[in-house]
């Protein structure tokens, strides 16, 4: 199933939504460095394009400030990646990116989405929740630490309104 996302959309702050194009490869990984710890390398992102997840990124000024990959599953949807360039964090985008990533799942018939965060990013976690999302388990020692450590994380899901209701 090619899931290439949806088209242009604006948000009524005046953010605009689009496909990813791989044009935006460059600005999306300077992104991309600046706020993980481990970032996606570019082929990543490539491999993400050509097998036709929904990559939504967020323009201000035509200039990438944002974006998210979402790999569309049978019935059910990951979030893979969200990230908001630091300057612009805070005002809204997060939000704005989460919503049209699951108005996307919806449409591709996905009724539930799961994502995994760290353990110590309450903001991210934060906004999950804000967003519908519940923490359903926990997965040991997920993510790599600067200190050599590993960090749990919680896996998280959102469900349509109604199902799973009658569980
Ligand atoms: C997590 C992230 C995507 C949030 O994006 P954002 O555009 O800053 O978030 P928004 O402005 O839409 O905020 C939405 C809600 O998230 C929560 N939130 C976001 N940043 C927060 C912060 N620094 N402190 C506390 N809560 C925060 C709040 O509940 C906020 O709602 P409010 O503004 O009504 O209080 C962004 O901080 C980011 O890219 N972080 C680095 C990458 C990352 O952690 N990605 C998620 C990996 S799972």
């Amino acid at each position: 199933m090619k899931a290439a996302g949806h088209d242009a959309t604006v948000c009524p702050q005046g953010f605009v939504s689009r496909p990813m194009e791989k044009n935006d490869l460059p600005q999306i990984l300077e992104i991309e460095r600046e706020v993980h710890f481990t970032p996606w390398g570019e082929q990543a992102f490539l491999d993400a394009l050509t097998t036709g997840d929904v990559l939504p990124v967020v323009l201000v000024a035509e200039e990438v400030v944002g974006y998210g990959v979402l790999k569309i599953l049978w019935r059910e949807a990951e979030l893979l990646n969200l990230s908001i360039a630091k300057s612009w964090q805070r005002q809204g985008l997060g939000r704005f990116l989460v919503a049209t990533l699951l108005q996307s799942a919806l449409r591709y018939g996905a009724a539930q989405v799961f994502l995994e965060v760290r353990e110590s990013n309450t903001e991210a976690q934060a906004l999950y929740r804000q967003m519908g999302f519940d923490i359903i388990g926990s997965r040991k020692a997920y993510y790599a630490c600067p200190d050599g450590s590993r960090e749990d994380a919680w896996l998280m899901r959102w469900q349509e309104k109604g199902c799973g209701d009658a569980a």
